[in-house]
């Protein structure tokens, strides 16, 4: 009953947000697709002469995953890649942002051959998505990498990884830049590192106290390091694809940033400059350097040499070292100053001395969804799309994904999962923002809802589902939800304007 009564509140708050949206409120060349990531659909994890990836072997170790589960088999996209194409195809998007799984191209990195029938999957998936008039948006590494990086050198730890992220990006821009036009070098490192480093929840696991309980690592240093040479790594791509490709080939290149919004815990100048302070630990991180070539003078000022420092020939290739911004944003949260003011947990420095809250007084900041911590906050796309313009000079954007997660493990019957009316609503008021934002001015090229199938959400396994698509896990039968009926709706509406 309470559930049922907090779903009706849900529908009440998003139907009274959301205005009439339609296609039209959106560029005509706009870019409309679905996103997904390698490990989280495509299964078929030993076939093909793939080599093992991180994500493989951390999802085998007993209690990392939630539901006990792994993407051994997940939505079996690597032998269904055709009919999930023939899905998006009917929904009229035209355009689709995967990522490559980089150990089904280089099962060991550069210390192995080729794979050859990786590159064919890419091939034919990219041939077959072109053929039916929708845009492969490629990320190089949506967080998994082979195990063979790990097992060597420590993988982000050591430098050398930059080396064979510059390896493995010339492979594929060479083999499939002549019909990719959108590439990302990383999703959310943010998250990479954070979960990757500091909490330990994602692979390689490593995290120290109060953070989390890790066989090793150090939460305070490792975190910072790791980000240093994924933002090498990301550099060293963008030189190659700049000086071996681009001209030639006449794509684009950036990158995909975690983004959350901040709004005040309390309306004090320690809470604002919190505010700020979380938004340069969690986006300008990575896009400050990459933009501007070093890091942002928050970070500066509260880490000292903890944060790794650019040399002069690093700064020189790493400014201006993207195309467009990838702005991946679902909820905002409430920042509560640690710096000045005591918290319970003591100062988190290596994040910002920010406490990311979503509730206040007992209140969430917006109806609560199946994820922890996200929360149905539409407002704040409009306002986390304007800073990322103000800040960046209004580099072209692509809000890479947005979506909304169920919790499908309360005993919901498939019809409810079907019946996605929550999802709809929460789909139009974050374009409605959106429009907001290009209304002002924000240079937003395109709009990808995460996600197009139900799919392995990480550490929650298959509980949580972002898709469009329902999918029975047990037959791997696809139906389309609510929404998935309704973004066609949506998609076609404006097609008859024309
Ligand atoms: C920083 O990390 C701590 C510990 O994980 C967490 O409680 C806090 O909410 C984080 N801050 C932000 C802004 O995410
Ligand atoms: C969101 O924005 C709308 C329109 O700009 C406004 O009416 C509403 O109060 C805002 N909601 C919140 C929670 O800030
Ligand atoms: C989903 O719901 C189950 C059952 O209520 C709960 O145990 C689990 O923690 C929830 N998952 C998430 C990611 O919140």
């Amino acid at each position: 009953m309470e559930k049922y009564i907090e779903t009706l509140l849900l529908l009440l708050v998003l139907f009274s947000l959301a205005t009439a949206i339609d296609r039209s409120q959106f560029p005509p060349d706009f870019l409309f697709g679905t996103a997904t990531a390698s490990y989280q659909i495509e299964g078929g994890y030993l076939d093909g002469n793939k080599g093992l990836s991180n994500w493989d072997v951390f999802s085998h170790i007993p209690g990392k995953i939630e539901d006990g589960s792994n993407g051994d088999i997940a939505d079996d996209h690597y032998h269904r890649y055709k009919s999930d194409i023939d899905l998006m195809h009917s929904l009229e998007v035209n355009s689709y942002r995967f990522s490559i799984s980089w150990s089904r191209i280089l099962p060991r990195g550069r210390f192995g051959e080729v794979n050859s029938k990786g590159i064919s999957f890419y091939n034919e998936l990219i041939d077959y998505l072109l053929l039916k008039g929708i845009q492969p948006f490629v990320t190089l590494c949506h967080y998994d990498i082979p195990q063979e990086l790990e097992d060597r050198y420590g993988a982000w730890l050591n430098s050398q990884i930059q080396e064979d992220f510059g390896y493995y990006a010339d492979i594929c821009f060479k083999e499939f830049g002549e019909k990719v036009k959108y590439w990302s070098t990383f999703n959310e490192p943010a998250v990479l590192v954070n979960k990757g480093y500091r909490l330990g929840i994602y692979p390689p696991g490593r995290c120290s106290e109060p953070y989390g309980h890790c066989s090793s690592g150090d939460s305070n240093t490792e975190p910072f390091i790791a980000a240093h040479n994924v933002i090498l790594s990301h550099a060293t791509a963008v030189d190659i694809y700049r000086k071996k490709y681009q001209i030639r080939q006449g794509g684009w290149i950036g990158i995909v940033a975690s983004t959350t919004w901040f709004e005040p815990y309390e309306d004090t100048p320690m809470d604002a400059m919190a505010a700020a302070r979380a938004l340069a630990f969690e986006v300008g991180w990575f896009l400050d350097p990459i933009i501007y070539g070093s890091y942002p003078p928050d970070m500066i000022q509260l880490l000292g040499s903890v944060l790794p420092t650019f040399s002069g020939s690093d700064k020189r290739k790493l400014r201006s070292s993207l195309d467009f911004i990838g702005v991946n944003h679902y909820s905002s949260l409430y920042p509560k100053d640690c710096l000045f003011s005591s918290c319970y947990l003591g100062p988190f420095v290596s994040n910002g001395s920010v406490l990311g809250l979503g509730y206040k007084n007992g209140v969430p900041i917006g109806p609560k969804t199946g994820m922890p911590n996200l929360f149905v906050t539409p407002n704040g796309t409009e306002k986390i799309v304007l800073y990322v313009k103000e800040r960046y000079k209004n580099k072209p954007m692509f809000l890479t994904e947005n979506g909304y997660g169920q919790n499908s493990s309360d005993n919901l019957l498939t019809k409810d999962i079907l019946n996605d009316e929550v999802r709809v609503e929460f789909l139009k008021s974050y374009l409605t923002s959106l429009s907001n934002a290009i209304r002002k001015g924000a240079d937003v090229r395109g709009y990808f809802i995460w996600s197009l199938l139900d799919n392995f959400e990480w550490v929650h396994g298959y509980s949580e589902r972002f898709g469009l698509y329902y999918v029975d896990y047990l037959t791997q039968k696809r139906t389309p939800k609510q929404s998935a009926k309704w973004y066609k709706k949506f998609l076609i509406e404006k097609k008859s304007n024309e």
